[in-house]
């Protein structure tokens, strides 16, 4: 249990939870979740389920309507034939994450990851007893991984490559060049598998997103996570999913018949509504998304000491403050405690992170700009 990480945004959120007890103003942008409500037309379907009976088991890999319902999305939006039996529901995407890790990682073997990325992948790593080695993004390259670097760092001990893109925390965005080079570096390794996370596929600012599974012959070698939590607001829900080759998905399915045995059954039926209803409320919260980016880029950009780059994907952006004189950790805390304000370090989501911040522009465009007000007048007066 030593080599467990954890995820900080929870615990910046207890500290700031603690100051409004106290009756302090506190502007939360540190956690990564959507503050809009689950569109009305999901809620509905979950209360038909219930009424309907859905409130026993299910099969552990998810129930069969919604898995099809998943192929045919996944087949659709990433341009590659998805079956059915590839696909495994979980509660959140999050278990894709540790299930597919535990059971193709062993102890000893490396796996490389986006760093800053984030955090969960380095300590599922650790927690196998496999080493984690990190990619660095770096901002000068539009915090886009290196592909001539990736190619360095493989090894024979080399048995996953974790790519997140959209990425949390930067707001890069891999290209389809980026992914070739990349597929490119294991094309003679048929033991080397991509765990893909796609979470934020359909939050994105420019351009359109481009998966690794729709490679020649990558379908075969990528686990492609994504769910509901951040396109339909339905962080609570635990609702998301895997797609990958057939014999792991059986294996990841025993790996959730010895922990959660199933996907809540009703959530999985509201699910299908999510994917097949109106698109309407994603797209009018992308909409609101891409207005506050331009509210907190150019905010941030007239702080002194801060620079910020526009994300091209996601909710976040992760300022350069090295101009501020203070570490990101100081930072952070200064911020919380003397302008109300909860972000996180860079340094939360690894080493790569020192300099930055992350800040969620989940929040009110009013929200967004009370923050602003208060960094800037918090840094200055410093
Ligand atoms: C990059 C990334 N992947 C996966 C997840 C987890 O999603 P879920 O809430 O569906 O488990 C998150 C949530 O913050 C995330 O940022």
């Amino acid at each position: 249990m030593e080599t467990l990480g954890t995820e900080t945004a929870f615990e910046v959120l207890a500290k700031a939870k603690a100051l409004e007890k106290q009756g302090k103003d506190v502007v939360h942008l540190e956690i990564g979740e959507p503050d809009f409500d689950t569109p009305k037309n999901i809620k509905e379907a979950a209360v038909k389920a219930l009424n309907a009976g859905y409130t026993h088991y299910g099969p552990s890999a998810g129930i069969p309507e919604l898995r099809e319902t998943i192929a045919q999305y996944v087949s659709k939006t990433r341009g590659i034939k998805a079956d059915s039996d590839e696909v495994v529901v979980t509660p959140g995407a999050k278990p894709i994450m540790f299930f597919s890790i535990l059971a193709l990682v062993n102890p000893g073997e490396e796996v490389l990851y986006p760093n800053p990325g984030f955090p969960i992948y380095e300590s599922v790593v650790n927690l196998v007893g496999a080493k984690p080695i990190p990619i660095p993004l770096k901002e000068e390259n539009d915090f886009r991984l290196d592909p001539e670097y990736v190619k360095e760092k493989i090894t024979k001990k080399t048995k996953m490559i974790i790519l997140n893109s959209p990425e949390n925390p930067t707001g890069g965005v891999l290209t389809r060049d980026d992914l070739k080079a990349i597929a490119d570096c294991i094309a003679d390794r048929d033991d080397v598998f991509v765990l893909s996370d796609e979470i934020y596929s359909r939050i994105i600012y420019e351009g359109t997103h481009e998966s690794i599974a729709s490679l020649p012959g990558m379908k075969e070698k990528t686990i492609l996570l994504d769910g509901f939590s951040k396109t339909y607001a339905m962080t609570g829900w635990r609702l998301g999913y895997g797609v990958m080759r057939k014999d792991l998905a059986q294996k990841v399915a025993q790996l959730q018949t010895n922990s959660n045995s199933c996907t809540c059954t009703f959530t999985q039926m509201a699910g299908i509504e999510a994917l097949k209803g109106s698109q309407a409320e994603p797209e009018r919260m992308d909409a609101e998304f891409k207005k506050r980016r331009e509210v907190i880029v150019s905010g941030l950009n007239n702080i002194e000491g801060v620079t910020c780059k526009k994300p091209r994907g996601a909710f976040y952006v992760f300022p350069n403050i090295a101009g501020t004189g203070m570490d990101c950790r100081k930072l952070g805390d200064h911020l919380l405690y003397n302008a109300g304000v909860a972000v996180l370090p860079g340094t939360s989501f690894g080493k790569y992170g020192e300099g930055y911040l992350r800040l969620s522009f989940a929040n009110s465009v009013e929200n967004i700009k009370k923050a602003l007000e208060r960094i800037s007048k918090a840094v200055k007066k410093r």
